[in-house]
């Protein structure tokens, strides 16, 4: 028996270069009725078939756009499949290639959490907190965030949103990265004391300094990719190769980001690779496709990663030719892998969605 959402398995069985040449006939067949985004983090192989690679906040914004595109395949993960879908019409079918391409940090907070830690901390704040959350986040909690007057953020434009919402004069629960909540807050002048940190697993708020100067709350979560850089690593470059430049992503942990030369989001950090002159030498601190693929591009300049035993993230690894192939030939007869999410949530979502893109 096979289970639903599971990968026929003549499809694993088929040689790389038929997968190839399947993909890219249907490919040329379905033209401009079908978009192909893919993430940076992708594989090689998967992002060759890419008809736009982006962060997320790039592929959010181009899959509004692709109104010709009756088909959104979507190379990424679970939340960038389901805002897609929130984001575009409801005739255009979004498919994630494989339903397990989930992201361990979107796991973090669900949303009976959410409404406990809300209810606990709107008790003992009162009504005044704005809540935000990174897209990396079920839909469900975006249309939480969106029916509180909340906005979401991506790491590309965190500091424009939080600052928005600091504007308010409201305390903000930031959800459910920790560190990128802690890194912009602090980058916007919030000193470390009036950041307190909600533990969904204890129903907790841990704070360091005085609970009338809480500011921001943050949501217990994490990266489980950005965790794997430390301050010894940058510790062990400065000591070995003192010119080498630090360049992390801000989901890494507050010392690392104040350790490293330079922080920020995924376009962030191609845009500065892309900028240096040669010979320049880089470690960077972000997920290990995207290291690998600007050291291929880029031979001109000296690149590793930060952590010398990295891997890359487990799941946007799940998507690979098998299941993109699988995926594109099941769109004119039986699309697999639907992703849709229900009026409702999409409702309250996309208030969120576009509080961030400036509606
Ligand atoms: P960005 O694409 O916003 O940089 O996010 C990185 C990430 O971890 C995506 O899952
Ligand atoms: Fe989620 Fe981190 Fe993987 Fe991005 S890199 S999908 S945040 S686990």
């Amino acid at each position: 028996m096979q289970l639903l959402g599971t990968l026929p398995p003549t499809y694993a069985e088929l040689s790389t270069e038929e997968m190839e040449a399947r993909i890219r006939t249907i490919k040329s067949r379905l033209g401009n009725r079908l978009f192909l985004p893919a993430h940076h983090y992708q594989k090689d192989e998967v992002v060759q078939f890419a008809d736009a690679t982006g962060d997320s906040l790039q592929l959010a914004r181009l899959a509004e756009q692709m109104s010709e595109a009756e088909y959104i395949v979507f190379c990424g993960v679970h939340f960038m499949a389901e805002t897609a879908d929130m984001l575009t019409r409801d005739d255009q079918l979004v498919v994630l290639p494989d339903l397990r391409a989930g992201c361990s940090m979107a796991d973090m907070a669900d949303i009976d959490q959410t409404e406990i830690a809300w209810e606990e901390l709107t008790d003992q704040f009162g009504e005044d907190i704005i809540p935000i959350t990174y897209v990396n986040s079920t839909a469900a909690i975006k249309a939480f965030v969106g029916r509180h007057g909340g906005a979401t953020v991506t790491s590309s434009n965190a500091h424009d949103i939080v600052q928005w919402a600091l504007d308010s004069g409201k305390r903000i629960l930031f959800l459910p990265d920790q560190h990128l909540g802690r890194n912009t807050a602090f980058d916007l002048g919030i000193p470390l004391e009036a950041m307190a940190v909600w533990d969904p697993l204890r129903e907790q708020l841990n704070i360091d300094g005085a609970i009338e100067d809480v500011q921001v709350i943050l949501w217990k979560g994490h990266c489980s990719v950005h965790e794997k850089f430390n301050v010894n690593q940058i510790k062990t470059f400065r000591e070995r190769e003192p010119e080498r430049r630090i360049i992390v992503h801000p989901e890494c942990a507050f010392d690392v980001v104040q350790e490293a030369d330079e922080a920020g989001s995924t376009s962030y950090i191609i845009q500065q690779i892309e900028a240096s002159a040669p010979g320049t030498k880089w470690a960077i601190g972000t997920e290990m496709n995207l290291v690998n693929r600007l050291a291929a591009t880029h031979p001109e300049l000296d690149i590793v990663s930060l952590n010398p035993y990295m891997c890359p993230c487990l799941t946007m690894n799940r998507i690979d030719l098998p299941h993109l192939l699988w995926a594109l030939e099941s769109l004119e007869t039986e699309p697999v892998n639907v992703i849709k999410v229900d009026a409702e949530t999409t409702k309250w979502s996309k208030q969120a969605l576009e509080r961030m893109l400036g509606r």
